[in-house]
């Protein structure tokens, strides 16, 4: 009965990949360490979206070293974007590792380790990357009440920043029959809110907004989510499915990365500055209350003062209720890596500063409207920072904090808001 210690980096699908490995390998007969130090294998799930990220992985990898001189039978293991991004070379990057299982290899997962224990080996496994997860999932999830659901894997769109298309592969929808199946059984087992994730779910095959209205009719689910809309695909249609069907949430996440139409164009992000702000006029005209986020790239290659003022535009109009900012990472074999990384790194931070004080401001203007207002939350469980009091989400996804016992953990919960803060909202409940 081996031992396993499984680490996540990057974002949801991640998160919900971990959750499919893990549940695979308790099929299988292997059983959860709760620390690193517990594990016989240890597995990174690895994001390689910026630079930044896969530095990190690999120093986390560096640091069992010692675990590893004391242990020579511990398994170290990578899986995720940068298993399929590295392959072989992750042995030579990471001479810890036993083993590199690549995006579209996952299922092989207990086998392959099975294998090493066997015989000691070092194995690299990249070689399925465009393949479909085996569709009777295995029941395990790390939450009790809300649970991501992917509506399909990989990525067409080749923004010229990004790598994941090169690490996730080709886009494929999953059949909404086996999602249809996956949320039933969810909801027999007591869950309530579910987030659909693609990396862009408006181009799911069978029509997104239909998918939506399939969802909405299990019974048992009461807040449906999803995320990511890309801004070429998210249509009217969508935001009146939105506003039409009563379990999905009034939240839009919409990835602007820049304001301006020139770097537009260079990203490969096909729409404009205008047709953005459309669709956000529509958005806000559909679904009133409803909120908006984004994500923002500072720095991209070339990017002038002006295009940077452009975006700055774009946000102060858009009026987002939050946005996810980063500096521009220059990812071979990402198109954009070929051009010169000329926006110096004393720049990038400024332009970030700028955009997260913009952001932070625009924050806590919107959540100001919503003091003395009466919310939806959701209870997730108590606050990190004061575990006497409690934490959950509104429909429209932002923090809520407020005094309550552990009862209302799991359960929906009327609040009404008193002061509130660029990032959360405090309340009682009522
Ligand atoms: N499919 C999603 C998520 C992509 S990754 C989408 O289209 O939005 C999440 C975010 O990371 C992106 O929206 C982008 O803002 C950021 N990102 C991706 N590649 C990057 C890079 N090379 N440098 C900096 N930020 C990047
Ligand atoms: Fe990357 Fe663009 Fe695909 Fe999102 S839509 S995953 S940013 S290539
Ligand atoms: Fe996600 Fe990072 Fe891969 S953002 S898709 S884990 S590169």
């Amino acid at each position: 009965m081996k031992k396993i210690f499984l680490k996540t980096f990057g974002c949801q699908m991640n998160l919900r990949d971990s959750e499919f490995v893990m549940g695979l390998l308790l099929d299988k007969g292997f059983r959860k360490a709760d620390s690193i130090e517990a594990a016989d294998v240890v597995i990174f799930n690895s994001c390689s979206v910026r630079k930044h990220a896969e530095e990190r992985l690999f120093s986390n990898i560096g640091d069992l070293a010692g675990l590893k001189k004391n242990r020579p039978g511990l398994i170290i293991g990578l899986m995720g974007c940068t298993a399929q991004s590295y392959k072989d070379q992750a042995l030579e990057r990471a001479p810890l590792l036993d083993f590199v299982c690549g995006t579209g290899n996952e299922s092989d997962l207990p086998k392959l380790i099975s294998d090493i224990l066997k015989d000691g080996c070092r194995i690299v496994a990249a070689d399925k990357i465009n393949a479909k997860k085996i569709e009777v999932l295995p029941a395990y999830r790390t939450g009790a009440f809300k649970s991501f659901v992917s509506i399909g894997e990989g990525c067409d769109n080749f923004c010229s920043y990004c790598i994941v298309p090169y690490v996730r592969g080709r886009e494929r929808s999953r059949d909404a029959r086996d999602i249809i199946r996956e949320v039933e059984d969810l909801a027999r087992r007591g869950f309530k809110e579910i987030t659909l994730l693609g990396q862009n779910v408006n181009s799911y095959s069978g029509g997104f907004a239909k998918l939506l209205g399939k969802l909405n009719s299990i019974k048992g689910i009461e807040r449906i989510r999803f995320m990511t809309s890309h801004p070429k695909d998210a249509s009217i249609e969508l935001f009146k499915a939105m506003r039409d069907l009563d379990k999905v949430c009034e939240h839009l996440h919409l990835p602007l990365q820049s304001g301006s139409d020139r770097i537009l164009k260079l990203m490969n992000r096909k729409y404009t500055r205008e047709k953005y702000l459309k669709l956000v006029e529509g958005y806000r005209e559909i679904l009133p209350g409803g909120s908006l986020t984004t994500d923002i790239i500072a720095g991209f290659p070339s990017e002038t003062e002006k295009d940077f003022k452009d975006t700055v535009k774009v946000m102060e109009e858009a009026r987002f209720d939050s946005a996810f900012t980063f500096k521009y990472s220059a990812r071979p074999p990402a198109k954009a890596s070929r051009l010169k990384d000329n926006v110096s790194d004393a720049i990038k931070e400024k332009r970030l500063k700028t955009i997260i004080d913009l952001q932070c401001r625009i924050s806590e203007e919107n959540n100001r409207a919503l003091a003395g207002r009466t919310v939806e939350v959701l209870v997730d469980g108590h606050g990190s920072k004061d575990p006497r009091k409690l934490t959950g989400r509104t429909r429209t996804n932002k923090v809520v904090v407020f005094n309550g016992s552990a009862d209302f953990i799991g359960k929906i919960v009327n609040v009404r808001i008193g002061s509130v803060t660029s990032y959360a909202l405090r309340g009682r409940i009522v």
